[in-house]
């Protein structure tokens, strides 16, 4: 039995998998995104390994299985949060998070002194606010005193298992979100790493994501319930694991993910750059391989910030009746025909990573009329939403990447009427699977092959992921939403000067 714990941005998902790849048992805890200023974000690393021992507890106890029947523990987690410990193993100051863009400044300075061709070619992307490099430099410009303290860099999923195994390291998925990473000779870039005035020795050694890390201490094992000694893999970033754990594993596979942020994902045999620096090219959790992804900051986030801020009905209903506030969201926005009766909404709440690389841009309902209605309200945003995530899918294939059909992952992809637009909008098939748990179920997987169930991970991920039905774009809505793209790219190059 093998567990895989997703250390994300909202809350930690602990799943349970047997040998089959069976998902028994599953648990997840929240906690807070601290905000402590406009466009900060942080969260406490205690808080995480809390959640991911309560998550291990947890899912035992649903299982009723016996501890020691547990064979391995595979980790992944939200990227590029900069977790910097002291020589004592303690957190020097909160992680600045992947969603935290407080260092516009810092970014245009690492793209002028290293060059942003050079970022390009070495980390497979140029600097961006979310990326852990800049962070380091805010960290010795803003809090010298902090920076002073850092004996090593880890990304969030790495300090988890480090609580639990004592070792630091990272793995190679992760590493490549760091901006301070050579992506195609796989290893850290001197020249990056001292552009931000880190030596060598501050960051950690750099495994492959199925090999062992290391094993669960006595301490750990009192907290979790486990015996002390089980194998803790390294894991692997949250895209990456969820692309394992979608079986986006090989040439031609790829997938769309509603999750807080909007990803599109494929698989590439070889490290092709975006010489536009648009879409990233990163280091998969596959030996040898590598991905192409493109990142939308508020997909699902712009849902909920409807929910939250407009959804006041379908929360109440929700709390009398236990049905689900997205679903009668949902419902109401099934009402509004495709196009939303002429309206559109650019889904840049937190600014925007592809395609615009803009921390400034915000988000617009546009074309509001009198007779628009709530319903036309919630349908403009699941297709900006689709609309944002079609610019990545039209850059990876400007790109040459041959993407047949899209393999859907993360809560918003559960919602049928958002799947039928997104097949709609990218005029691409979206498949769902047999398991679409996510990045954590990756994580089991890679648990798997490091305590030897299955050879390697493209075997895992055959053996257990599967297509099980497809939704087709409809012929009949194709003109129109290619007519409503061309209005939404139009609408964020007119709006562009006024975000500043
Ligand atoms: C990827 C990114 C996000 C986080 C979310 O570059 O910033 O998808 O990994 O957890």
């Amino acid at each position: 039995w093998l567990i895989g714990i997703d250390v994300g941005t909202s809350g930690t998902k602990t799943l349970l998998v047997d040998d089959e790849g069976r998902v028994v048992a599953r648990a997840y805890r929240e906690y807070p995104l601290e905000t402590p200023r406009p466009g900060w974000a942080e969260q406490d690393p205690a808080a995480w390994y809390r959640a991911a021992v309560e998550g291990v507890r947890e899912v035992i106890r649903q299982s009723g299985l016996a501890p020691a029947d547990v064979a391995g523990i595979g980790l992944s987690g939200q990227m590029h949060g900069s977790v910097f410990l002291d020589r004592s193993g303690d957190v020097v100051r909160p992680p600045l998070l992947w969603c935290d863009t407080r260092t516009a400044e810092e970014v245009r300075e690492l793209n002028r002194t290293v060059g942003r061709e050079r970022m390009i070619r070495l980390a497979g992307s140029p600097a961006m606010e979310g990326f852990t490099s800049p962070k380091v430099l805010w960290l010795r410009r803003y809090e010298p005193e902090n920076f002073g303290r850092v004996d090593v860099l880890l990304l969030p999923k790495d300090y988890v298992r480090y609580r639990l195994t004592g070792e630091k390291s990272t793995e190679v998925s992760d590493a490549a979100g760091t901006g301070l990473f050579d992506v195609e000779r796989m290893d850290w870039s001197t020249d990056l790493v001292e552009s931000v005035g880190l030596r060598h020795d501050q960051l950690p050694p750099v495994l492959g994501s199925a090999d062992v890390a290391g094993r669960l201490t006595e301490s750990a094992a009192a907290e979790t319930g486990l015996p002390p000694g089980v194998p803790v893999v390294a894991g692997g970033a949250d895209n990456a694991c969820g692309a394992v754990g979608a079986g986006v594993v090989r040439a031609g596979r790829a997938l769309v993910s509603i999750g807080t942020s909007g990803v599109v994902l494929c698989h590439a045999p070889e490290p092709r750059r975006d010489e536009g620096g648009r879409v990233h090219t990163f280091n998969h959790a596959v030996p040898g391989a590598w991905y192409l992804m493109g990142v939308m900051l508020a997909a699902g986030l712009s849902l909920r910030w409807v929910r939250e801020e407009l959804g006041h009905l379908e929360r109440m209903a929700a709390e009398l009746t236990g049905a689900d506030a997205y679903d009668l969201l949902a419902r109401e926005a099934e009402r509004s025909p495709a196009g939303a009766r002429g309206l559109w909404f650019l889904p840049y709440l937190n600014g925007e990573r592809t395609p615009h690389a803009d921390p400034h841009a915000r988000g617009v309902w546009f074309g509001l009329s009198s007779a628009h209605r709530r319903e036309d309200l919630i349908r403009a945003v699941l297709e900006g939403v689709a609309y944002g995530l079609k610019d990545s899918l039209e850059i990876l294939r400007s790109l040459g990447m041959e993407i047949e059909a899209l393999r859907a992952l993360g809560g918003g992809a559960r919602s049928p009427l958002w799947r039928q637009i997104l097949a709609d909008v990218l005029q691409v098939p979206i498949a769902r699977l047999n398991v679409d748990e996510g990045p954590g179920y990756g994580a089991a997987l890679l648990a798997g092959v490091g305590s030897g169930v299955w050879a390697d991970v493209a075997e895992a991920a055959d053996a257990t992921v599967r297509v099980t039905d497809r939704v087709e774009p409809q012929e009949g809505l194709r003109l129109r939403y290619e007519a409503g793209y061309a209005m939404f790219r139009s609408l964020y190059q007119a709006l562009r000067p006024l975000f500043r």
